[in-house]
């Protein structure tokens, strides 16, 4: 990422007013997109949601559910033409600080086992697969497994 990019990106909290915005970035990167409900409930719920936008453009959005020594993301997502430009790499990592800062001594989440790219970011940031959970996720043809990783902090 270009320093001046990097330097106008801001993470701030997800508010209501952002719900139309991301669901459209949603429905255009998983082919089984979360609801407006689900987004607006987590919201509801205290859960650490944050977006990742510059100036007005709202480019990527990601989703934690904090307990006492766990963190559990929940989502993350960057918009299409935003991706592998460090964006998603950015906003995990600020995820992962705040678990540290709440003191949670790891974070898990889930992923697609064809998502290899996501898997990717995860194993850079030194996420390691524990499990899998048997077709987990609905797919095109029948169920996908999830992997099940951790980082321990
Ligand atoms: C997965 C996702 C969040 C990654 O965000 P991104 O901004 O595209 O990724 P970044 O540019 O921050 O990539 C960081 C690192 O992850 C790895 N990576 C990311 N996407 C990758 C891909 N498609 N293939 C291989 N590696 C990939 C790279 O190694 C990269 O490291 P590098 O910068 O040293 O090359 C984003 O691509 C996305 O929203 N995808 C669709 C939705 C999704 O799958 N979300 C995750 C659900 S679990």
């Amino acid at each position: 990422m270009n320093s001046t990019l990097q330097s106008t990106v801001e993470i701030r909290p997800m508010q209501t007013s952002d719900l139309d915005r991301i669901i459209r970035i949603e429905r255009e990167i998983f082919l089984f997109p979360w609801s407006v409900a689900n987004f607006a409930d987590s919201i509801k719920a205290g859960y650490v949601c944050q977006v990742l936008q510059q100036t007005n453009i709202l480019m990527g959005y990601g989703i934690m559910m904090m307990s006492p020594e766990e963190a559990h993301v929940l989502t993350l997502g960057i918009a299409a033409n935003w991706q592998s430009r460090g964006f998603g790499k950015k906003l995990l990592q600020y995820l992962i600080d705040y678990a540290k800062s709440a003191h949670a001594k790891s974070v898990f989440l889930d992923v697609r086992e064809s998502n290899d790219g996501a898997a990717q970011l995860y194993k850079k940031m030194g996420f390691r697969h524990i499990a899998t959970r048997k077709g987990y996720y609905p797919a095109m043809c029948g169920r996908e497994d999830a992997l099940v990783m951790q980082l321990m902090l």
